[in-house]
């Protein structure tokens, strides 16, 4: 392992080096020239509006929420809404309003009674919330600012897919309107980016969160509209063995389970850290890995219909974790403390566990990183030795990939 990220670093360092010795940049493309790109921002990367109707009801111990006379019927900042976030007055009000919860009827994730929601700006990078300097890095801001001063310009060579990352997408089969509704429109958007530009297929990026978006995306549309639209893949930040943090999370929030299919999703999975890994979870009595997930929720005190959400919707996602048969790049960041294992020594889970940390892109343990090799094959590995987590610049790999 050792070896191999070794090798993965040295791969990466010159380019990473002539890149910082200022390789004079490209001259700006004129927009029939280059292939149009598509960016998936991360986690909370996008903003949420949402219109209150009169069937929302407060919370209980939180009368005032939506009790304004202005309040319902008008659409207004869900997230990010820093106002709201720092008023403790309103702060448990928006808490409720972006809660999704489990529809046994719809057998679908939604909004909570009364609280309608949408993404604001899909097309565009600009809505992305890059606004301040740590943003940026979190939310493709570098990137979109590296792209635009090689001439990409947004709404007409740069384009972004924000989505509701409150959400994820669920196993083939299992109704998700949230992804059905993101399909339909970054099926469109693509389409139309193809189309603008003299018929020139799409470069794909995506960061984190939103490589479950594109991957299963991609995977679900037909093998010709794939080949016919996308040049290539970039996948930043996404791991086929997922991440321990959800585990940690729910651990102190059992309950959460059914409120939260994008933590679900990025639950270790069992083809990375199966039988015959390091255990993820380790007590006097027993060790769960990622094979022993479903009693390791039910251990924590998670209910039942999380469990069988997990089983049903997330595990699926995650077992069929596949390269999307378009050409593929995956960039990760290595060489930060990464959550790899919990310790729960007396099995009382209430207990603050003792973490033992590793390698890897301080979400991603290295050996989600390394699967990649296995899971998407082919794909050339490349490694970014910066501390982020979060190599969102334009690497001269990325610049080459973009010129047709
Ligand atoms: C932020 O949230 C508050 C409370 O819900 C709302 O009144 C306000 O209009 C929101 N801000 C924006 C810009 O929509
Ligand atoms: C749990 O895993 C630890 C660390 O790998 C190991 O030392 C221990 O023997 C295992 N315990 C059980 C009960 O399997
Ligand atoms: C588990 O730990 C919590 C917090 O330290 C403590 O309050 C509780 O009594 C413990 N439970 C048992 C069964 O030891």
């Amino acid at each position: 392992m050792a070896t191999h990220l070794h090798r993965l670093l040295l791969l990466f360092l010159p380019s990473l080096l002539l890149f910082r010795r200022g390789t004079p940049p490209p001259p700006p493309p004129s927009p029939s020239a280059v292939y149009p790109v598509v960016l998936l921002p991360g986690n909370t990367c996008s903003q949420l509006e949402a219109r209150l109707t009169d069937a929302y009801e407060p919370p209980p111990e939180s009368p005032q929420c939506g009790a304004g006379s202005n309040e319902r019927g008008r659409w207004f900042r869900l997230w990010r809404n820093a106002t709201a976030m720092d008023d403790p007055a309103v702060a448990p009000c928006l808490s409720d309003q972006l809660r999704v919860v489990y529809d046994p009827a719809a057998r679908d994730f939604r909004n909570v009674p009364g609280v309608e929601t949408r993404v604001l700006g899909f097309g565009s990078t600009t809505g992305f919330l890059a606004d301040t300097e740590a943003n940026k890095d979190l939310c493709m801001g570098r990137l979109v600012e590296a792209l635009q001063q090689v001439g990409y310009r947004d709404g007409e060579t740069l384009f972004g897919a924000p989505y509701d990352f409150r959400q994820a997408p669920a196993a083939a089969g299992q109704p998700c309107r949230a992804f059905a509704r993101f399909t339909r429109r970054l099926r469109a958007l693509v389409e139309r980016a193809s189309r603008e530009n003299g018929g020139r297929p799409v470069v794909l990026v995506s960061h984190s969160q939103g490589g479950y978006f594109a991957l299963e995306f991609l995977n679900r549309s037909p093998l010709s509209w794939r080949r016919k639209y996308v040049k290539h893949y970039v996948m930043a930040s996404t791991g086929p063995g997922g991440l321990l943090l959800g585990m940690r999370n729910l651990v102190s929030a059992p309950d959460e389970a059914v409120e939260a299919p994008d933590a679900l999703v990025t639950l270790p999975s069992p083809t990375v850290f199966g039988p015959g890994t390091p255990p993820l979870v380790v007590t006097q009595d027993r060790n769960y890995t990622a094979s022993d997930m479903s009693e390791f929720l039910t251990a924590i005190g998670v209910p039942p219909l999380g469990v069988t959400l997990y089983e049903t919707r997330a595990l699926p996602v995650q077992l069929g974790f596949r390269a999307p048969v378009v050409p593929t790049t995956c960039i990760n960041g290595v060489g930060v403390s990464t959550m790899k294992q919990l310790v729960y020594w007396d099995g009382n889970f209430s207990e603050t566990p003792q973490v033992v940390y590793g390698d890897g892109d301080g979400l991603l343990p290295a050996a989600s990183i390394m699967a990649l090799d296995t899971v998407i094959g082919g794909a050339r590995g490349r490694s970014t030795t910066s501390l982020s987590s979060l190599p969102t610049r334009l690497t001269p790999a990325l610049s080459q990939m973009l010129r047709p």
